[in-house]
């Protein structure tokens, strides 16, 4: 070995490589997710998050649109100044792209708020058999390594604060036009908000099959006045796509 710290810096550097490669998990598209969740899906389907498209077209909000110095006769909805934040991923691996919009990634869905599903989707399958089987329950840090978010607060905060000023340490353009500055409404209070039923889904009783740390701090109080989804079944997981 000629030079000891070049081989550390090369095992280094191929370990960097291969665990940001594990990590980069893909966006899919909410159908995958709606097809086992169909209770979350369709209450979704009724939340201000999944109208986030229609807004930017011409002639929605205009009363919004002026008062935030934008053009309400025009439509935004190729403007990649704006769909970032209501879309799914966009500028990710998977995610919506202006030039071959996908529906199931317009609005801002399922993986804008769990993470890319593309790996941890799968995950749910054999983690809901194997608890239907026999009982056995699976580490939530599992859900993480493969791409799965907890991180709920920061997650809304990459949209709602972010603008200058904001406090949001991650701030960058395009930003918000909808800040506390243009209406105090548009003051983002995360405690408020995530229980807000206008733009969140509702929530159902889970049987469990997942445990441990990371758990979200309003999980019990969620789960505990949960509603019973009837219709809950195990889903198809195939690739099939309805776009
Ligand atoms: C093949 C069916 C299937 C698919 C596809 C699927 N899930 Fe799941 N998911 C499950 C099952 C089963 C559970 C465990 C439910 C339980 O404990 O009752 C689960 C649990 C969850 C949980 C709760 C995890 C926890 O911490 O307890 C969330 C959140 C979730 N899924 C979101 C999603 C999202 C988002 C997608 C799409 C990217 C998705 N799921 C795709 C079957 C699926
Ligand atoms: C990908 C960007 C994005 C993420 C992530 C996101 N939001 Fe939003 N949110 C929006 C957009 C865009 C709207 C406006 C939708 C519309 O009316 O067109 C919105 C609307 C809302 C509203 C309704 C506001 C009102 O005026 O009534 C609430 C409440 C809200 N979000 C809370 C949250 C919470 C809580 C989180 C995190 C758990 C979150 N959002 C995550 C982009 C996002
Ligand atoms: C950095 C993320 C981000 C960008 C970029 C962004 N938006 Fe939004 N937009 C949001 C969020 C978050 C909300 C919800 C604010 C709230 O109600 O608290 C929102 C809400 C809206 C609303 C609804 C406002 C209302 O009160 O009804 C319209 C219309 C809208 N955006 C249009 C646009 C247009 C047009 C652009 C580009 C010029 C744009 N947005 C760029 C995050 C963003
Ligand atoms: C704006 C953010 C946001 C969006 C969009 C979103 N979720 Fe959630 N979801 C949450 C939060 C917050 C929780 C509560 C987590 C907990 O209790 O551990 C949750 C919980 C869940 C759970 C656990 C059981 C329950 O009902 O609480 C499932 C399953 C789930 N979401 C599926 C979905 C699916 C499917 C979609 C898309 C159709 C979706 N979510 C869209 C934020 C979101």
């Amino acid at each position: 070995m000629k030079h000891p710290i070049t081989y550390i810096l090369a095992i280094l550097l191929m370990f960097a490589f291969y665990s940001s490669a594990v990590v980069a998990a893909s966006y899919e598209g909410r159908q995958k997710c709606s097809s086992c969740h169909k209770a979350q899906g369709k209450s979704w389907r009724s939340t201000a998050h999944a109208k986030a498209m229609d807004s930017l077209k011409a002639g929605e909000r205009e009363e919004a649109k002026v008062k935030a110095g934008l053009d309400p006769k025009k439509d935004y909805t190729k403007d990649k100044d704006c769909v970032g934040c209501h879309v799914d991923g966009y500028g990710e691996k998977g995610g919506y792209t202006i030039d071959r919009p996908r529906r199931q990634l317009a609005a801002v869905g399922c993986e804008s708020c769990h993470g890319p599903g593309r790996k941890y989707r799968g995950e749910h399958r054999k983690g809901g058999q194997a608890f239907e089987r026999n009982g056995t329950t699976t580490e939530r840090s599992r859900l993480v390594s493969r791409g799965q978010d907890y991180e709920f607060e920061e997650a809304c905060k990459a949209c709602h604060l972010n603008y200058e000023g904001s406090g949001w340490a991650g701030n960058k353009p395009p930003y918000t036009p909808f800040t506390p500055e243009v209406d105090a409404k548009y003051t983002f209070k995360f405690d408020d908000m995530v229980r807000d039923a206008g733009a969140m889904h509702e929530h159902f009783k889970l049987d469990g099959a997942f445990v441990g740390e990371p758990e979200f701090k309003f999980h019990k109080e969620f789960q505990a006045s949960a509603a019973v989804d009837e219709e809950k079944g195990s889903g198809d997981d195939d690739d099939d796509d309805d776009d």
